[in-house]
């Protein structure tokens, strides 16, 4: 269980002007499902679950978070004025959760729209869904999930499915982490990378992640429209789109678009 996690976090001055909320649960069905159901959430409102029951992950995938092992946590944030940009929100969660890693010695990618691999194997991923009320997007959540202390034998427990093998902090360093401490070390990363965000910072936001991604002009195939496009990954923009080159043509696919 976390003891000293909400403690932790107030110390820290930046957190606490930024932080509105925290809670902390020792098990809920998924923080991102927890945050959907309160009621006009502050803006900096932080949910994080010892353990989850029916983690979620990217188009209707389930997301695996063993009992006090990992991180699971989702920040909500008020939905942003515009939503041009709305993408480049997941792409600032990944620089946070980058960050944290790179602080504790680890070399970590990124791969389109949002994983986050060591030696090529997925050590965390991101849902952001927006939450409505009356037609309008109120509050943005941003759901993080990092495997930390699990081994092997969690993993492979059972059947399940693993898009991109997975690994833990764990088990790319032989030695176990605190989960609080990457906790406020990953919080106090994303309220920077928010306030950048804030300030349309969008250059410097993508830069960071673009300098960890090597997937360009590697051939994916696509279905846009119900139509499978086979092409060559040529960028990124600043609305955290991903550029494709089919037959000289750049087609422009979002983060909901389901690569095969
Ligand atoms: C993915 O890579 O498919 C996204 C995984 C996101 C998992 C996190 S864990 C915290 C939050 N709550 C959820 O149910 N999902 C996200």
């Amino acid at each position: 269980m976390f003891t000293k996690l909400r403690e932790k976090i107030l110390s820290k001055e930046f957190l606490s002007s930024k932080i509105k909320r925290i809670i902390i649960l020792d098990s809920v069905d998924s923080t991102n499902n927890y945050g959907q159901l309160l009621d006009r959430p502050l803006d900096g409102t932080i949910v994080i679950a010892n353990n989850q029951t029916n983690g979620k992950g990217r188009n209707g995938r389930e997301w695996k978070s063993f009992n006090e092992k990992n991180i699971a946590i989702s920040m909500i944030l008020n939905y942003p004025k515009s939503n041009e940009h709305i993408g480049l929100t997941s792409i600032l969660t990944a620089n946070s959760v980058i960050q944290t890693l790179e602080m504790l010695d680890f070399y970590p990618r990124v791969k389109w729209p949002n994983d986050i691999l060591i030696n090529s194997k997925k050590i965390s991923g991101i849902l952001s869904e927006a939450v409505f009320k009356n037609n309008k997007a109120k509050s943005l959540i941003i759901g993080v999930g990092i495997n930390v202390n699990c081994g092997s034998s969690d993993f492979f427990e059972g059947s399940f499915d693993y898009r991109i093998d997975p690994t833990s902090m764990f088990l790319e360093k032989n030695c176990i982490f605190s989960r609080e401490d990457v906790i406020v070390s990953f919080l106090e990363n994303f309220f920077k990378w928010v306030d950048e965000f804030k300030c349309k910072n969008f250059e410097t936001i993508l830069d960071f992640w673009l300098s960890r991604w090597d997937e360009i002009g590697k051939n994916i195939s696509i279905v846009k429209n119900g139509k499978k496009i086979n092409g060559n990954i040529y960028n990124v923009n600043t609305k955290g789109e991903l550029i494709l080159q089919v037959d000289n043509k750049e087609i422009v696919i979002n983060s909901g678009e389901i690569l095969v």
